[in-house]
């Protein structure tokens, strides 16, 4: 109790409550000025400035003195952040799983920052539970799982893929030894020999999950992938096999619907059988992928996806919300007791037994956001077609940038477009070492980003340094990639000239 109802309480002048709604407004009003300034000024994906310039700004910055006014904090961001922040939603930054977002998921994100909204409970969050297990159902229905799946909003695909992960093993010991659960009495010695399989290209949660749950790195076998950079079904068999033959328990596969360089889809149905037969968990990784959920024209490429016994969705990398946004999908609800804990004061077993929803029980998160309020307002004020339709001119552009891509013969392209990525490198026509070649691409890369014109992506195939393009824009102009693919065309050749100078000099002396 205040001691006195007219003395005025400091807190309540920076507290957000009933009393605060003006400043609330005007910070609110301040903070969309202060975007819209930026985003109407952004002429290229990065400013390029280098960490240590960055950094050196930094220096100066003391925590401990707060400034005179919000507005003085503001002004402090925008050259701390703002002007050299990466913008995603600029036409040439193609360079990692980062999508421009729907003005929905802005608009989601100030409401349930606002209410502050905890999902963990039902009495933290109402309505909010009901809102995300429809969102949940909703996903349920597209991907295809049958009644009596489940599923729970994540902070991304690498909490999505450790779920995935930890139901594999701790279901693997329900089914076998009932008495012993994993979550009570730990690993049982056989633990040793489970073995998870995975293409080489699969995500590297994947590894750091098997770590996390005690499996460590070796736990994880690599398959071969084939031409087209899926997994290679027949070569998964024969490592299943081989490892059953070794003594050891061959206990998940995990097939990745997009893989992060490739946007290549593994053979999901025919992994599905070989799981199938050797009563391993089946996986499916399509964190990028699940794009195709709501695709008119390409859903049927995740055939197969509805076989799985747990699915990873990434929301904020093909369905153009912000981050966070994932979630993981199981096609049978009882497994995820293997992450429930009751605890007495926040959601004691008798709440359960009440038909108390408490999705903390599905969750291994306690306190967490209510992200599916994002994907809520992009179904209801857009609906699944828009963003389905998005996601398919995006594969249309990709498919437009390979056929650029291929017809530059200093350009060396290693796949057709499955999904919305292109791994290619240049490579000069005139005669450079392998070295050479993979410097010129890492310089490429570096030339850009520095410059700021464009974001792009690097990475390795088989030892050997690539550049990635990966598109997630609809509104991106095959024009804008044209410019980018000159650039860097550009620079690869002066990069290239100055290496063969450099070599006839040395070798004229
Ligand atoms: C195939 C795949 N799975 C999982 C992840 C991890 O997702 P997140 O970054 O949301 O944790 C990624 C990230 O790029 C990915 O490409």
């Amino acid at each position: 109790m205040s001691k006195n109802n007219s003395e005025k309480n400091a807190f309540e002048e920076w507290l957000f409550n009933d009393k605060t709604l003006d400043d609330y407004q005007r910070n609110t009003q301040l903070a969309a000025n202060l975007i819209s300034q930026h985003m109407a000024r952004v002429s290229q994906p990065f400013s390029g400035i280098t960490p240590q310039a960055l950094a050196a700004e930094f220096a100066e910055i003391d925590l401990t003195q707060p400034l005179p006014s919000t507005e003085a904090a503001l002004h402090e961001l925008s050259q701390l952040w703002l002007r050299d922040a990466v913008w995603f939603h600029h036409p040439r930054y193609i360079a990692h799983l980062n999508c421009p977002i729907t003005l929905p998921t802005l608009l989601a994100e100030q409401l349930l920052s606002a209410v502050n909204t905890s999902v963990d409970t039902w009495d933290q969050s109402a309505g909010a539970t009901l809102i995300e297990q429809k969102v949940v159902d909703w996903t349920l229905q597209q991907i295809g799982l049958p009644q009596g799946s489940e599923g729970i909003f994540t902070s991304g695909g690498t909490q999505s893929n450790l779920m995935a992960m930890l139901l594999a093993r701790d279901s693997r010991v329900a089914k076998e030894t009932p008495e012993r659960l994993v979550k009570h009495h730990g690993l049982p010695a056989e633990a040793s020999r489970w073995r998870i399989f995975t293409s080489a290209l699969s995500h590297f949660s994947i590894q750091k999950s098997c770590a996390l749950l005690g499996l460590g790195y070796e736990a994880v076998i690599a398959v071969d992938y084939d031409d087209d950079y899926k997994m290679d079904s027949t070569k998964l068999a024969q490592a299943m096999a081989q490892a059953l033959a070794e003594g050891l328990i061959p206990i998940a596969v995990v097939a990745t619907a997009g893989t992060t360089d490739f946007g290549s889809i593994d053979p999901l149905a025919e992994i599905a059988e070989l799981c199938h037969r050797h009563q391993a968990w089946f996986h499916v990784d399509a964190a990028y992928g699940c794009g195709l959920l709501t695709s008119t024209q390409f859903r049927h490429r995740l055939t197969g996806i509805e076989l799985a016994d747990s699915v990873t969705v990434d929301y904020h990398k093909s369905f153009f919300q912000s981050v966070s946004c994932g979630a993981f999908f199981v096609r049978e609800a009882s497994h995820l007791r293997h992450v429930t804990v009751h605890a007495d004061y926040l959601n004691p077993l008798s709440a359960k037994q009440e038909g108390t929803p408490n999705l903390v029980d599905k969750s291994l998160q306690t306190t967490r956001r209510f992200d599916a309020l994002k994907m809520w307002l992009s179904l209801r004020i857009l609906g699944r077609e828009s963003l389905g339709d998005a996601f398919d001119q995006v594969i249309a552009l990709t498919v437009e940038t390979h056929r650029r891509l291929i017809a530059y013969p200093q350009l060396e392209v290693l796949h057709a477009p499955e999904l919305t990525t292109q791994v290619f490198r240049f490579h000069s026509t005139s005669e450079l070492s392998a070295n050479q070649v993979d410097e010129i691409n890492q310089q490429i890369r570096k030339g850009l980003t520095r410059s700021g014109e464009a974001m792009i992506a690097a990475t390795k195939v088989k030892g050997k340094q690539y550049l990635k393009f990966t598109l997630l824009n609809p509104t991106t102009s095959i024009d804008e990639i044209q410019q980018v693919i000159e650039a860097l065309i550009h620079r690869g050749e002066a990069l290239a000239g100055q290496r063969l100078q450099r070599k006839q000099t040395v070798g004229a002396h």
